[in-house]
């Protein structure tokens, strides 16, 4: 009855949402103690207060109504990103100041996803991506354009990794097996790592992948969520110019993250190849960035000292958060792998399991969830490894320690 398409996205889980469903319907809170503890969404609620102060600051009146009568430009209003591509030339140092009309605008990274995989691949084709990955990466390939995402084993002994033989091995496994290799798929700061990845790290990735012809794209919507303070994060748009061939570039970020607000629901793609700006913003029509949001971001991304302020307080706070909850595992002898960005940390759970097996890392998740916390498990992030879950700490505190109490629970510790 349905396309093959519906079939295969209706076949496919969707963790993420399932858990944030059953959240919605039973969550919980001061007046509903044994409701579910949410730490599974990366979602930051640390600077609510900062964002909020800012939003009762916009002079929506000023909102040309005009724009509601006529349909938007494709691919953003050029007064928009001519506002973002100075917020990225100030934000992103990039070698070059950026030039507007290489940006598209659109609805979010996973929106962005979707419109790049079906502008650059067919459906059967593939593209690489260190494993574990966020979550949503499989499916946001997988449902419309039909792309297989093939993991890039990246943790390695309890040790994370990124070199070139990992991505030459996963290349030369699926073309054994006949998929087409087009792209390679990068996100730094990583998600659900945690880690910023150091140019001597990345870029002989990106050199390796541009030789072979493969399109790089590098996802750094984590960017301002940076709290080590021994660790500086370099766009590659500081060095793109460098790279062998610029116009396989394509970027991506968003103010899902950086700025707290996932529901605004706004990203930007920039790309030098023109005809994939062309394709983004043919498509963009099919999933607008509505004029309304386009002016609610101008006001945010045009205020460089508020953002100055507003970036300084998050990464104290995301520290701070960090800080207490890789602390309360210490002390429960769980280890996190070290982390410099983001939401989370990876604990390490694999002596808690009674095999080393996803089957019981299944089991470690059901228990957990018996126990009313939500986290999530290695294996939906394709981590090669048992044991692993990342455990989101942008929430309240008194969620964190609900959350931490249940896990300790689960787990039979004092
Ligand atoms: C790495 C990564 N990319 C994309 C997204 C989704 O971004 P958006 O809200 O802009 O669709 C997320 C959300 O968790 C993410 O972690």
């Amino acid at each position: 009855m349905l396309s093959e398409r519906a079939e295969v996205t209706l076949g496919l889980a969707n963790p993420a949402f399932e858990s944030i469903d059953r959240h919605r319907e039973n969550p919980y809170s001061n007046n509903n103690p044994d409701g579910i503890v949410k730490l599974s969404t990366a979602d930051n609620n640390l600077c609510k207060d900062i964002i909020l102060e800012k939003w009762n600051q916009i002079a929506f009146h000023d909102f040309d109504a005009n724009h509601l009568f006529r349909y938007p430009q494709l691919g953003g209003l050029d007064r928009t990103k001519q506002t973002i591509a100075k917020f990225i030339d100030r934000y992103f140092s990039p070698e070059t100041p950026m030039d507007f009309r290489k940006l598209s605008l659109i609805p979010g990274i996973t929106s962005a996803f979707d419109v790049i995989s079906c502008a650059i691949c067919d459906p059967g084709d593939g593209i690489l991506c260190p494993a574990p990955y966020y979550l949503r990466i499989y499916n946001d390939y997988k449902e419309r354009a039909g792309v297989e995402i093939i993991s890039v084993a990246s943790i390695e002994n309890n040790e994370l990794t990124l070199e070139v033989e990992q991505f030459e091995a996963a290349l030369k496994s699926a073309q054994d097996i006949g998929i087409t290799v087009k792209a390679i798929l990068l996100v730094n700061p990583n998600n659900p790592t945690g880690e910023v990845h150091n140019r001597n790290e990345i870029q002989p990735i990106i050199d390796w992948a541009m030789r072979k012809n493969l399109f790089v794209l590098m996802n750094e919507i984590y960017a301002h969520s940076v709290y080590s303070e021994s660790q500086q994060f370099t766009s590659v748009l500081r060095y793109s110019s460098k790279l062998p061939e610029r116009n396989l570039l394509i970027w991506m970020w968003g103010m899902s993250k950086d700025f707290c607000m996932p529901g605004m629901r706004f990203g930007v793609v920039h790309t030098e190849n023109q005809q994939v700006v062309d394709c983004l913003h043919r498509f963009e029509l099919f999933q607008p960035t509505i004029p309304l949001v386009q002016f609610i971001v101008e006001q945010y991304l045009s205020d460089y000292e508020w953002i100055d302020n507003y970036f300084d307080t998050n990464r104290r706070r995301l520290k701070d958060a960090s800080d207490y909850l890789v602390g309360k595992l210490k002390e429960s002898g769980i280890r996190t792998m070290p982390a410099q960005a983001g939401f989370f940390v990876l604990a390490d759970f694999s002596k808690f399991l009674s095999e080393p097996s996803m089957e019981a890392e299944r089991e470690l998740n059901k228990r957990f969830e018996k126990h009313g916390v939500l986290l999530v498990s290695g294996e939906t992030m394709r981590a090669a490894e048992p044991g692993w879950f990342r455990i989101v700490f942008t929430g309240l505190r008194s969620e964190i320690d609900e959350g931490l109490k249940r896990l300790k629970m689960a787990l039979s510790i004092e």
